[in-house]
């Protein structure tokens, strides 16, 4: 019985990836070079990079701007540990990614974006493209530069096209999701005021909580995140000028000043928050 019945969800779990599997499709990595000249680069000093497949038919005017998430980076040995690889450096990122759900080409998984300008943005800063210190530690060679490379990028977009673009959402998962918060209105400054700017948050909405020992550790967390990427001058002036610049790395205290349409999802079970 137990193993007619292991059997039945094995057989339900190959379905499902065999689903995912035919879902995705692979998008080759774009490197955005002329972003080093600017100093808009990964924690290693490497070029930031993004993966973009061109929109077609009645979306090509639409652009889908999809930040990826991998938590954040507090302090030097942290974000060392985290220099030579995927997040960051795109020195040690994989050239092709299968883009799927809401970057899906294929109306039956994607029917509201499949046919638009679709962008992931690879994450390599640490800080939810919060960070700019100039100074660079010649003995670490650790680059503090996310609110930069976030620039960058989306200028590098506005030069293939985004800078006519009808629709434009700024979106992210997780750390990502964060991104989409703390960067939505600037999102939308960059974008021509003709463009309907939306911005969509999935598991990016980080609550100030204590945690199961009763100690605020995200509070002191997030406090050392943009106290080692310098983000104060990149977050929220309206919640800055009034609390510590940690608070405003939480959207609950910077969310309710953002003026573009924000779109919020967070799982009740999601069990980072939980
Ligand atoms: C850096 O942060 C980590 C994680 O919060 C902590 O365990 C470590 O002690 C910190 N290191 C330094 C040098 O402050």
């Amino acid at each position: 019985m137990a193993n007619a019945r292991s059997g039945h969800w094995l057989s339900i779990l190959a379905f499902a990836l065999i689903l995912l599997k035919t879902e995705g499709f692979n998008v080759e990595i774009t490197y955005v070079v002329s972003a080093v000249a600017k100093g808009a680069v990964c924690l290693d000093g490497s070029p930031p990079a993004y993966h973009m497949d061109k929109g077609f038919g009645a979306g090509i005017n639409n652009w889908l701007v999809h930040i990826e998430g991998g938590g954040w980076c507090n302090n030097a040995s942290t974000c060392l540990a985290r220099r030579d690889n995927r997040l960051g450096s795109s020195k040690q990122m994989v050239k092709q990614i299968a883009f799927s759900g809401i970057l899906s080409n294929k109306q039956k998984f994607n029917p509201d974006f499949y046919n638009w300008n679709k962008i992931k943005v690879r994450y390599c800063d640490g800080a939810s493209f919060t960070g700019d210190v100039e100074a660079v530690d010649p003995k670490t060679n650790l680059h503090y530069r996310g609110a930069r490379v976030f620039l960058a990028v989306i200028e590098d977009l506005m030069a293939k096209g985004m800078k006519n673009a009808a629709n434009a959402v700024l979106s992210g998962c997780s750390a990502g999701g964060l991104t989409a918060i703390l960067h939505c209105d600037k999102f939308r400054a960059l974008l021509p005021v003709s463009t309907k700017v939306k911005c969509f948050a999935d598991a990016g909405y980080f609550i100030n909580a204590k945690d199961v020992s009763g100690a605020a550790h995200i509070e002191g967390f997030y406090s050392e995140v943009v106290a080692t990427h310098g983000s104060a001058k990149n977050l929220a002036p309206s919640c800055t000028s009034s609390l510590r610049p940690g608070l405003c790395f939480f959207p609950q205290y910077m969310a309710q000043q953002i003026r573009t349409p924000l779109f919020i999802i967070n799982a009740a079970y999601d069990s980072w928050q939980v």
